[in-house]
């Protein structure tokens, strides 16, 4: 996997997390998944609103078929493997302590996202894989998880034990392979916007 170094020395869990596809029948049981939404629970957030909700269903349930239905065709070709679905939600508005009208929050979608990583890398520090799914209905999502006026539907991330790329479409197992990145230098810059 000698793309997927780093140019600098990090932690090597940043490194092994990626999104596999294929998922082995393996069952997830719901106090391990808690672990993985505990992780989440951890994430900073501005003013501490904690605006992420999860909504999560294991394979086999009502509420696993509820979710899955609502992905593209491509999406559940495989997240129909998946040990679990869990719909990451943001809240727009928040009230801030010692007031009584609820505010926009700007950073609800990015504290959510932050959120979904911690949850993300909790799961592959515990040998899970999670791969992020942005394809798929949210309307028809928001409305089969009864999701209130002023929250958002994000995105759905299948977890699951990481399987074999025969377990695939044969159309999705030549892109069965961790990713690489684009350079640091393309990404960071020192005192000002230096990209072109
Ligand atoms: C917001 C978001 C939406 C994504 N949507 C999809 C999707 O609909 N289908 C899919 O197969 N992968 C989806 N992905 C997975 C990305 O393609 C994947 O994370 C990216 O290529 C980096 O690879 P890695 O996670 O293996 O490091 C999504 C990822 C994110 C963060």
């Amino acid at each position: 996997m000698s793309e997927r170094e780093s140019h600098h020395p990090i932690d090597p869990q940043f490194l092994q997390r990626w999104s596999p596809r294929a998922f082995t029948d393996e069952r997830l049981d719901e106090a391990t998944l808690l672990t993985f939404l505990e992780a989440a629970r951890w994430a900073p957030s501005g003013f501490n609103a904690q605006p992420w909700r999860f909504v999560y269903a294991l394979r086999g349930t009502p509420g696993f078929a509820n979710i899955l239905a609502t992905l593209s065709p491509t999406n559940q070709s495989w997240a129909q493997r998946a040990a679990a679905l869990v719909t990451v939600i943001s809240q727009q508005r928040w009230t801030p302590p010692g007031q009584d009208t609820p505010k926009l929050n700007g950073m609800h979608a990015f504290d959510t996202g932050a959120a979904s990583a911690y949850m993300k890398l909790q799961a592959s520090l515990s040998g899970w894989h999670a791969h992020t799914v942005g394809g798929f209905d949210r309307e028809a999502l928001g409305r089969n998880l009864a999701v209130p006026e002023d929250f958002v539907v994000q995105v759905v991330v299948a977890l699951g034990r990481r399987g074999d790329r025969s377990l695939l479409p044969e159309a999705l197992q030549a892109r069965e392979q961790p990713s690489t990145r684009l350079p640091l230098a393309s990404l960071a810059a020192a005192d000002r916007f230096g990209f072109s």
